[in-house]
């Protein structure tokens, strides 16, 4: 079985061929970031304007590299949604009118399932398995029982991690994507020399909070004044936030392994996946977490981690062996829960 997966839901242009015995044939990813840099982040008209303007060349090199034409293909996939709907619209479309025309099957995926399953792609791991979902949009703790069936523990009552990691950076002028820039910055820093706070610690349940700390760390800033603000500052302020974080993810993932294992008789692995699970400090965090509680760790490589064709691919290949097709009238969805029975969060988690 082969299926192309096509990514346009927020910055990354992304096409890829990916076959049913986890070959990633071929790959191409086009990011936005010089487009959007001067201002400081995402614009979605420029985003869409941008998908629009350089997708079927993708595809085409995609194809081309994976020495496939559209005949030899099972299934066109496409993030249908959540994301940016305009970004979300070029990509549904150019996959339909593929799938209409090769006489193929479409498969909307949901970005989340994309990230969910990413780590299936890369080794047999069976179901159920405890989920840590870390994006720029997300932040949830799920319990993945099987393709299209997720049970939601925990979830951010405000801010997502990577969006936290984004403001903090443009706090520090780091610049966007914050992640990769704070997890650099942070390596000279020392954690301790700020008393950051970490929101929930302690606290039962499994929900995330994080805009008491990216207030922390602009009161912080504050106080040093712009004279203040000297470079080693701005390591041990990157330093004392990526440690916050890491304590609050892994209280917080302590909750839900303690949780999964009294609702699930098997399945003892954690995965993390979406951007910010690329970052090493946390992976290493996390699988000690993961190993006290007697669970295995599994993080994606990290260019698996943030957003690529080939975690769409891949869902889509997991939908297609269990026959979750969808009609080419299907409408791109800007919000899209991958549990809708959870309770509405307050804040950014009502997005999921
Ligand atoms: O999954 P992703 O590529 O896109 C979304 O679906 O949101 O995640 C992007 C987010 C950004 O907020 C980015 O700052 C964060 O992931 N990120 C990181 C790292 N690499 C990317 N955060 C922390 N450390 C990193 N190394
Ligand atoms: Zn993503």
């Amino acid at each position: 079985m082969i299926v192309l997966g096509i990514e346009t839901s927020c910055d990354e242009t992304a096409a890829a061929v990916v076959r049913d015995d986890r070959t990633v044939l071929a790959e191409r990813l086009l990011s936005q970031l010089a487009e959007h840099r001067r201002y400081g982040g995402i614009v979605p008209e420029i985003a869409a304007r941008a998908h629009l303007e350089h997708l079927d060349r993708l595809i085409a090199e995609t194809m081309e590299a994976a020495g496939v034409d559209f005949t030899a293909l099972d299934g066109i996939a496409a993030t249908g949604g959540p994301g940016l709907i305009g970004g979300v619209i070029v990509g549904v479309t150019t996959a339909k009118a593929i799938a209409a025309v090769a006489g193929k099957p479409f498969l909307a995926i949901n970005h989340l399932e994309g990230h969910a399953l990413s780590a299936r792609l890369t080794v047999e791991l069976p179901f159920p398995y405890l989920l840590l979902l870390v994006s720029g949009g997300h932040c949830q703790l799920l319990a993945v029982e099987g393709v299209g069936r997720y049970k939601r523990l925990g979830t951010t009552l405000d801010d997502a991690v990577g969006e936290a990691f984004d403001k903090c950076a443009k706090l520090l002028g780091l610049g966007y994507p914050g992640g990769p820039a704070i997890e650099r910055l942070a390596r000279e820093g020392d954690a301790r020399k700020y008393r950051l706070p970490r929101p929930l610690l302690g606290r039962p349940g499994c929900d995330f909070s994080f805009s008491g700390l990216k207030t922390a760390v602009r009161q912080a800033i504050e106080a040093l004044g712009v004279d203040g603000l000297t470079p080693a500052a701005l390591a041990d302020l990157a330093a004392g936030f990526q440690a916050a974080v890491a304590d609050v993810l892994a209280d917080r993932t302590r909750h839900a392994l303690s949780a999964f294992r009294a609702r699930y008789a098997r399945g003892r692995t954690l995965v993390a996946a979406g951007g910010v699970a690329a970052n090493e400090t946390l992976r290493k965090r996390l699988e000690a977490t993961a190993g006290v509680a007697g669970f295995a760790f599994l993080a994606p490589p990290q260019k698996l981690c943030t957003d690529n064709g080939a975690m769409i691919a891949w869902a889509g290949i997991e939908r297609l062996r269990l026959g979750l097709t969808d009609a080419l009238d299907f409408a791109p969805r800007p919000r899209w829960p991958l549990d809708p029975n959870a309770p509405k969060a307050i804040g950014a988690g009502v997005k999921a």
